[in-house]
């Protein structure tokens, strides 16, 4: 799947949020190594903290499907649905990412023109890796 296809999808899944606190809604389409594709969006709640990423979303529906290998994932949010500029993903859901995914990992930031590409081991370097500390995942 093309990159500017996959944001597609994740403007499409923007749709989807549930973001009644922040207003700040969230959409991500995560491409599995075998060309599936999962959507997610935010999923806020009242009490905040158990609030669900939208890009932690997308990967824990193709996670419980059983994806474990992933290629990219494109993401975008905005103020009431309106992109004005890239939205980077926080720092818990790069971590989710690290644990399923390499450094090549491609992120596609979603603007309003196209997207930005950058990859896991920019967004997280130094990051903590299961293989390198737990003796688990090779
Ligand atoms: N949010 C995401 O969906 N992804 C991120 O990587 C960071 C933040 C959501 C959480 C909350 O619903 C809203 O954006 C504002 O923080």
């Amino acid at each position: 799947m093309e990159p500017n296809e996959l944001c597609k999808l994740a403007i499409e899944a923007m749709a989807h949020a549930y973001a009644p606190y922040s207003g700040f809604t969230v959409g991500a389409a995560l491409l599995c190594g075998d060309g599936t594709v999962y959507q997610g969006c935010n999923i806020e709640n009242a009490a905040y903290s158990p609030t669900n990423c939208a890009e932690r979303t997308a990967f824990f529906k193709a996670v419980y499907d059983g994806h474990r290998d992933f290629t990219a994932i494109a993401v975008c949010g905005g103020k009431d649905g309106v992109i004005t500029g890239v939205f980077p993903p926080c720092g818990v859901c790069r971590q989710v990412m690290r644990e399923f995914c390499g450094d090549d990992f491609r992120i596609y930031l979603v603007n309003a023109a196209g997207f930005e590409t950058v990859t896991l081991a920019q967004l997280l370097p130094f990051g903590f890796r299961a293989e390198e500390h737990m003796s688990i995942n090779g």
